[in-house]
């Protein structure tokens, strides 16, 4: 089936045990540098053409300013993967337009910053502590079970938001020990998808010779975004440095760090833009992954059946419990099969400090240097049916290349949160379809949206049905 929503032309389709889940059809057709700006600005993976998609090193010039796309394993560890600080430091643009919301945080940091940082932050988050975390991770999944149960489910219920909604809870109680609530849960959500749709993440100024991009515009309602995001996200800070919550993992941290390095203490206001940071890379993104999930799942019977099955082998009527992860191998399958579809971060934006040549291409620091796991994940040239929907491929002993699959990026920055993120989208999925199916929404057309994360465009409605 092909959709034309809002001007841009979506694919979706399926056949007897087979889905290609909805994306955008990329261009056939030579597209102006205005229109490519004007598409891009919308959604970055708009304007891509067919020929991206091939696996290579490109380069091209928007308005004044050189653009290296890098589309090939080798090209992704060279730059991804390379120690040292040559593609340390990401793309003005997106510095420019997350720094209003996470201040110096890790994200977006780089040099000293970024390198005094990341070992408290790994710490924090890293896989040492996932066995900890994991029964506050079931028992939020378990406590929506129970919210569902009671709920009116006769009629559409938005899922990205549920899930953000979870994930939000998920990442309070574990590194804050702080129970959110599903108003301050929400008021984060609804903040960060209006923040989400007013900013300017191509930054124009950027392309047209400002070298550190140009400060983005600070309209009333992106001012307003951002504060409903640091009001609850301060107010859970707060509670866990007073030492209000149920364990104190963050403030034992700065502790630890400030007996281990005497030389370098972090203080409690770069703890603050940490905590911000952690709060929202380590909601948004596994929630966005549940939800493109959900709209798989929907679509592919197969698979849905599949899932059921392990779980109710694995688990019987009893919840799901991190000792049950290692065996849920095909709800992780699902998990692992989303993110190569549907990356959260589908394009990671570098600027090259000093100047290099990747492949053929000489890459100087003025240029962006664009990686989009988006691109790689689709690309012919490196998986057999690029579009469909076929968690199998996550099944067997054999793994795809570490550079043909980056959902969390590689080398020195990539995700610390990995493996929290799939221990908590495994064992969440895991639960709530025990007891539930998801339906799609009647007369709804699902649409990618690809801003700051890659997202279901206007939400996830979708028909919750107990099992
Ligand atoms: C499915 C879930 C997740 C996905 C797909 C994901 C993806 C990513 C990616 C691609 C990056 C690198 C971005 C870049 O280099 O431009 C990143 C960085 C980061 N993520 Fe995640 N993430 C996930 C979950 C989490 C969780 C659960 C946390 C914390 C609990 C977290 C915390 C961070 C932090 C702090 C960084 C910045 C690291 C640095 O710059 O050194 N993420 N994530």
């Amino acid at each position: 089936m092909n959709v034309s929503v809002g001007g841009r032309r979506m694919r979706e389709q399926a056949g007897d045990g087979w889905l290609e889940p909805v994306h955008p059809e990329p261009h056939t057709d030579q597209q102006s540098q205005l229109a490519i700006i004007w598409s891009a600005r919308r959604d970055m993976l708009a304007s891509w053409r067919a020929a991206d998609y091939a696996a290579g090193i490109t380069d091209f010039s928007l308005l004044g300013r050189r653009m290296v796309i890098v589309n090939t394993p080798d090209g992704v560890r060279q730059v991804l993967g390379a120690g040292g600080d040559l593609y340390e430091r990401k793309s003005p643009q997106m510095r420019r337009a997350l720094e209003f919301l996470l201040g110096d945080g890790l994200f977006i940091s780089d040099g000293e910053t970024w390198s005094r940082r990341r070992p408290l932050v790994a710490e924090i988050v890293g896989k040492a502590r996932v066995p900890g975390f994991a029964p506050l991770m079931a028992q939020a999944a378990q406590d929506m079970v129970e919210d569902w149960a009671v709920r009116d489910l006769s009629g559409p219920v938005d899922v990205l938001t549920e899930m953000g909604v979870l994930t939000a809870e998920i990442i309070s109680r574990t590194l804050f020990g702080v129970q959110l609530g599903r108003a301050d849960a929400q008021a984060v959500i609804e903040g960060f998808a209006a923040y989400q749709r007013r900013i300017d993440a191509f930054n124009v100024g950027y392309l047209l010779g400002f070298d550190d991009g140009l400060p983005v515009f600070k309209t009333l309602a992106l001012r307003r975004a951002v504060k409903r995001i640091h009001a609850v996200v301060e107010k859970v800070v707060e509670a866990h440095l007073a030492g209000q919550g149920d364990h104190t993992i963050m403030l034992d941290m700065l502790e630890l760090r400030r007996r281990r390095r005497p030389d370098a203490p972090v203080g409690r206001d770069a703890l603050r833009d940490e905590a911000a940071t952690l709060f929202m890379a380590g909601h948004e993104t596994t929630a966005a992954t549940l939800a493109w999930a959900w709209h798989c799942l929907s679509k592919a019977p197969w698979a849905e059946a599949a899932l059921h099955a392990e779980i109710d082998l694995v688990c019987g009527g009893r919840p799901p419990a991190y000792g049950d992860v290692p065996k849920l191998a095909y709800a992780r399958a699902v998990v692992e099969e989303t993110l190569r579809l549907y990356p959260p971060v589908a394009i990671l934006a570098r600027q090259a400090a000093r100047r290099d040549r990747i492949g053929d291409v000489e890459v100087d620091p003025a240029a962006v240097v664009l990686i989009s796991p988006w691109l790689l994940h689709r690309s012919p040239d490196l998986w057999d049916h690029p579009d469909r929907f076929m968690p199998e491929r996550f099944m067997g002993e054999e793994r795809p290349d570490a550079y043909a699959y980056i959902p969390f990026a590689a080398g020195p920055r990539t995700c610390p949160g990995m493996n929290f993120g799939l221990t908590e989208a495994t064992l969440c999925l895991a639960t709530l379809a025990q007891k539930f199916r998801l339906r799609p929404a009647p007369g709804w057309s699902v649409e990618t949206e690809c801003r700051l994360t890659l997202r279901p465009r206007g939400g996830l409605p979708m028909m919750i049905e107990p099992r």
